[in-house]
């Protein structure tokens, strides 16, 4: 074959001119004319010294070049934006979509075969996933892996979610500052992202179940040797990948994103995964309605007792058999014929695939005849206060309060409710509903983490720990609590959430899937008509052109002119 580095023209009006100069300035690149005829195979890079997720990328490319130079292409490391989640504000979700145009326009942009897309932190997976399927060219991923386990005083400890149960427990007055200092130290200890079943957890399971990912890579922790080797294997991989010419609409298909969904809905993942794989499916024309989250909801068993919704975390996952052993166990329930980066279908990839078999590992892990529990771990709300849908992970709510009526409390922006939330005269009980608006994609803008709106100190030192809470915004994967998300259409668009008032009653139906303002409509029209749209944020730059092109979250909160056209024309079949 001959590979685009002699072939991809640039744009000086004499193809013949860009050849003979592109061979000139790559000689520097350390590699003989004759080797640039091989795949050249672009490594997409994430890595950054802000992003600690990725600290212990550099190793990961190396092992990736050995791969690919064995099996005989040329690796090409390249850098994109490198989103830390917490090291980036206002949140990493503004700049997803900046990530996925920088990945999609370089590899389209550059003289490669092929790509190995190297991710780790939330935002990170989605974004490649994105860029990759608008370019389109033979592609892998390989994210970065959890990191190991946290202790504390013999407890096991998880980032996120026990960074916010300690910070909650230290703002009632149960933790000191000594102990908040220690327990600091041991939440992140190693290299990797996250380490339960967060966001990133999430991406690389769906990336690995929807066939993007070489069977077995997602829960791997980062510093373990086996990474390196799958790394290694990633890198020989993709040079195949080439010769056959298969790309990522070839193997994200619609039955695919079913599978993904399946994964996402039997390890209880992030809601944020809803988003990004809507997001990922417009790229490619296919449209993913809530509906069908829900319905597969229904009919996937919740499988694998992770937190925030259980009680494990990634490094067990990985020994109890990983993603893998998730698919081996939803096999009836899969498309077993589609097409994966192995080149093998995801039913060849599983067959004569053996579960480790010790008994602990069904703790993890259980069995389709055991589940944990007969529905999937994110649940699909609708209303009159969220005519477009909300989400939920009743698995990480508290059981008493999925059926709830309450007044609402409410905050109209992100900072109204930073500079509120604990003041001693708020008027809140613990069976009301704290209503966080204006907080949604175009509302933030961003659509930041905050979904998890922090319950009042006042009612914390009281020994409440959770209550109904509900926004246009998200939450972490790694959240907890009766937290409803992505109220949509949001409020800074003129969702019903811009026309609640506080003392008015919200009723909430979990089992039936319901979010109800219990407001009459003449009431809420009058409201509608004294509202105004808030004006924008910036005047300039990303941001203005976020506010101005951003969806909303049933559509993936991907750019208006990014989406492939062919999906809204699906959905309206
Ligand atoms: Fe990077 Fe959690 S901060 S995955």
């Amino acid at each position: 074959m001959q590979g685009k580095f002699q072939s991809k023209g640039t744009s000086y009006g004499d193809p013949g001119f860009s050849i003979f100069l592109r061979s000139a300035f790559s000689r520097h690149l350390g590699f003989d004319n004759q080797d640039l005829k091989k795949p050249i195979i672009g490594i997409c890079n994430t890595y950054s010294e802000i992003n600690r997720c990725h600290t212990h990328f550099p190793v990961l490319v190396e092992a990736v070049k050995r791969g690919v130079l064995m099996a005989g292409g040329i690796p090409l490391e390249f850098p994109t934006i490198s989103l830390g989640e917490v090291f980036t504000s206002p949140t990493a979700m503004l700049y997803r979509n900046l990530a996925a145009m920088d990945t999609e326009e370089m590899i389209r942009a550059q003289p490669i075969d092929g790509v190995v897309l190297l991710a780790g932190c939330d935002k990170t997976t989605p974004a490649q996933l994105m860029g990759a399927a608008s370019a389109d060219i033979p592609s892998i991923m390989l994210t970065g892996g959890p990191m190991l386990n946290g202790e504390y005083e013999g407890r096991t400890l998880g980032a996120c979610t026990d960074c916010r149960w300690f910070w909650q427990e230290h703002r009632a007055g149960r933790v000191d500052e000594a102990e908040l200092e220690a327990i600091n130290l041991a939440l992140a200890p190693s290299a990797g992202h996250c380490m339960v079943m967060g966001s990133a957890s999430t991406m690389a399971v769906c990336a690995e179940a929807m066939g993007m990912m070489l069977p077995g890579a997602a829960a791997i922790p980062a510093p373990d040797n086996r990474r390196l080797r799958i790394a290694e294997e990633t890198g020989r991989h993709i040079v195949s990948l080439v010769e056959q010419g298969l790309r990522p609409s070839q193997i994200m298909t619609e039955e695919a994103f079913v599978n993904g969904i399946r994964a996402l809905q039997a390890v209880g993942g992030s809601t944020n995964a809803v988003i990004h794989l809507v997001a990922i499916a417009g790229r490619l024309g296919i449209p993913l309605p809530l509906s069908l989250f829900h319905e597969l909801g229904q009919s996937t068993p919740f499988l694998a007792n992770l937190r925030p919704a259980g009680q494990y975390q990634m490094e067990d996952f990985a020994k109890a058999g990983g993603v893998p052993a998730v698919l081996h166990e939803l096999k009836p329930l899969l498309h077993l014929d589609t097409r994966t980066v192995t080149g093998k279908t995801l039913g060849e990839n599983l067959d004569g695939y053996r579960r480790p078999q010790h008994e602990k590992y069904k703790a993890v892990i259980a069995t389709l005849e055991e589940p944990i529990a007969d529905t999937g771990g994110i649940a699909l709300l609708s209303g009159n206060l969220a005519p477009r849908g909300a989400v939920i992970k009743p698995k990480a709510a508290s059981k008493a309060l999925l059926v709830h009526t309450g007044r609402a409390v409410v905050f109209d922006s992100v900072e109204d409710m930073e500079r509120r939330i604990d003041d001693a005269d708020l008027d809140v009980t613990p069976s009301d509903v704290l209503v966080l608006r204006n907080a949604g994609p175009v509302g933030a803008p961003g659509m930041p983490e905050a979904g998890m709106i922090p319950i009042p100190k006042k009612l914390l030192q009281q020994g409440v720990n959770d209550m109904v809470r509900i926004s246009d915004c998200r939450m972490s994967g790694t959240a907890f609590g009766t937290v409803i998300l992505h109220v949509t259409p949001e409020a800074a668009v003129g969702g019903p959430l811009a026309l609640i008032e506080n003392g008015d009653l919200i009723s909430l139906d979990v089992p039936a899937g319901s979010l109800t303002l219990d407001v009459s409509e003449t009431t809420l029209e009058a409201r509608r008509k004294a509202w105004k749209r808030p004006p924008h944020h910036e005047s300039r730059g990303y941001t203005r052109l976020y506010e101005e092109h951003v969806l909303q979250a049933d559509e993936g909160c991907d750019f208006d002119f990014l989406r492939c056209a062919a999906v809204d024309k699906e959905a309206t079949k």
